[in-house]
């Protein structure tokens, strides 16, 4: 595919193209980018430590694949941590893809592979230990089309080799349901990054579409400065008892919730939760 048709977004479902430009490699300086890069590593350890806790057994092998993989900071953490055989990230986004590239020579990743594709434009891999899907991935895929759903879940199951893991993160938005009627429909909420990232501030406005999935209209304002960059995400609001039976319908054996990453670990407090499934 030449770049021009990379950037080509029109056809393509809103949350499909909602990351074209996110994490575009002119907005960090080289001292940005390594401040940028070691903060989102550090990011990963509440993810590492549940990998370790709950998946690792004594036959491990590491042959991971992260769908949306963004820009592969839990891939290369896994390979840091010498849990890695083999990684594949699978990200539509160019621009997440090109930034994923250059911090993949920023840790000397020699078993990462990025992958800048649509999921869905490519075949089921093959006897994957684990299958990651974080940051409300099955939540955003989901809601792009009827099948969208079945479709993801099974590329998932087919990818992996018998007890091999599917690994959700997941965000109960009921409380947000439930507000909604409480303030005509709907709600505005806001959200400061952290130093090390370009833009300062999140405000979204969420509401609900005609498929009762959560349509959140998102603005991002630049650091020092009057910049704003939009997007919009659909996300479906899964309820826990209907992941577990999607899950069990599509074939897992055994699937576990788990309202937080670890114990002692970072812990976002706005409803994440994690979905391990086992084949
Ligand atoms: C919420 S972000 C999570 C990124 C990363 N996993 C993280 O934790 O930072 C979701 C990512 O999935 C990507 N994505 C959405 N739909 C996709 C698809 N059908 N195939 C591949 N990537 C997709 C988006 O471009 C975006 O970068």
């Amino acid at each position: 595919m030449t770049n021009a048709e990379k950037m080509d977004t029109s056809k393509k479902h809103e949350n499909l193209v909602a990351y074209e430009g996110v994490e575009l490699l002119s907005n960090f300086s080289p001292s940005e980018f390594e401040r940028y890069c070691d903060h989102k590593l550090s990011t990963c350890d509440k993810h590492i430590q549940f990998i370790k806790n709950y998946c690792l057994s004594s036959n491990w092998q590491g042959v991971v694949c992260e769908v949306g993989s963004g820009n592969s900071k839990l891939l290369y953490r896994l390979e840091l941590e010498k849990l890695l055989t083999c990684g594949y990230g699978v990200e539509a986004s160019y621009s997440r893809y090109q930034f994923a590239q250059k911090f993949k020579n920023y840790v000397a990743s020699t078993k990462v592979k990025n992958i800048n594709s649509d999921l869905f434009d490519l075949q089921p891999l093959q006897q994957c230990d684990m299958i990651i899907g974080v940051d409300v991935i099955l939540q955003l895929i989901s809601p792009m089309s009827d099948n969208a759903e079945q479709q993801l879940l099974s590329w998932c199951f087919t990818s992996l080799k018998e007890q091999g893991y599917l690994l959700l993160e997941m965000v109960d938005y009921s409380s947000i349901v439930a507000q909604l009627p409480l303030n005509d429909g709907m709600l505005q909420t806001w959200k400061k990054f952290p130093h090390s990232d370009p833009f300062e501030y999140i405000l979204c406005k969420v509401f609900e579409n005609e498929n009762r999935d959560l349509r959140w209209e998102k603005t991002f304002l630049k650091r020092n400065s009057l910049d704003k960059e939009y997007s919009t995400n659909i996300l479906r609001p899964y309820s826990k008892s209907q992941i577990i039976n999607l899950l069990k319908e599509t074939g897992f054996a055994q699937v576990s919730i788990f309202d937080k990453w670890c114990d002692d670990g970072e812990v976002d407090d706005n409803g994440e939760y994690i979905v391990l499934a086992q084949k």
